[in-house]
């Protein structure tokens, strides 16, 4: 495994290297859910490059930037051990230029949920991802449904602006007792931890209901509302059931006949921690 810190130190190993190249951008933090993605382009791709940058112009002024869970040593050698053939770990100087004045901004599906909750948010992803998909010239990146609206984003802005490149969506990896892997499940004490699990139980919950018949949009969110409220230490910033593609929020009965076409996602505060976790109806 080859690491780089330079964008030409990169250009210059990309051009040797053979396709199909798979991209994995992650911000660190390692955990199961990133190395499945790895594994996946290990899969699919004769080579596989991994980005790890923690990008300051996702967080807002009161996130957690600063304290960002950072391990290279560590995030190194599971990239190794995942088959990482090359890691691409700029600093903040080397991503983002003295001056720089260009910004990815996206209208409709970023301006909601996380969009609307986190102003700037998906301007800073949209504009990284770009600058990593000019970088490394992959052609296929993978990313995590654990962040549907991420994945969303980055798929719509591909299409938008032509780029060559296939986005690969990958499954969520849950701990055994149903919580979403999260590099930022650390901060979560033992009481906040138990509390946590109310998002992936209400979920659930939801989901069996929905495979049980129920079909009204504001009583699958009140099942998920229930679960989570009952937690002390839990916030709710958002429960929502939208349009998949679009993520307007659904009323009245989901269309019966569009099965996997409803987007569960909620975001929750938990004690300092804010976490999101989603579901899409009707998908195994
Ligand atoms: P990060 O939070 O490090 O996540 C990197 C990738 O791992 C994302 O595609 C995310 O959706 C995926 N991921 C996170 N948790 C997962 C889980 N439990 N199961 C499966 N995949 C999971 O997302 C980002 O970084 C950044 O916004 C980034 C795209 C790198 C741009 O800075």
């Amino acid at each position: 495994m080859q690491v780089v810190r330079t964008v030409a130190e990169l250009r210059e190993l990309r051009s040797q290297v053979t396709s199909p190249v798979g991209l994995v951008p992650t911000m660190g933090a390692l955990h199961d859910g990133h190395v499945s993605l790895v594994q996946q382009a290990r899969e699919q791709c004769a080579t596989v490059i991994a980005s790890l940058f923690v990008n300051p112009t996702q967080f807002g002024p009161d996130e957690d930037f600063e304290r960002y869970p950072r391990d290279e040593q560590r995030d190194l050698a599971l990239f190794e051990q995942a088959g990482t053939d090359i890691v691409f770990m700029p600093s903040v100087e080397e991503m983002y230029l003295e001056g720089d004045v260009t910004v990815v901004t996206l209208t409709g599906v970023s301006e909601r949920l996380e969009g609307g909750h986190r102003p700037g948010h998906f301007d800073g992803v949209a504009t990284v991802v770009t600058k990593l998909f000019n970088q490394v010239q992959p052609d296929r990146a993978y990313f995590g449904q654990k962040d549907a609206q991420q994945l969303l984003m980055i798929r719509t802005f591909t299409r938008d602006l032509h780029l060559p490149i296939e986005i690969v969506g990958c499954r969520t990896v849950r701990e055994p007792d149903g919580l979403a892997l999260s590099s930022r499940n650390v901060y979560l004490s033992d009481q906040e931890r138990t509390q946590a699990l109310a998002l992936s139980r209400g979920l659930k919950r939801a989901c069996a209901a929905y495979a049980a018949g129920l079909r009204d949009a504001g009583q699958i969110r009140a099942l998920v509302h229930d679960q989570v409220d009952a937690q002390p230490l839990a916030d709710i910033d958002y429960i929502s059931l939208a349009h998949p593609g679009t993520l307007v929020e659904l009323a009245g009965d989901i269309d019966e006949s569009a099965e996997g076409t409803a987007l569960l996602s909620l975001a929750v505060r938990v004690g300092t921690t804010r976490l999101i976790d989603n579901v899409v109806l009707g998908e195994s």
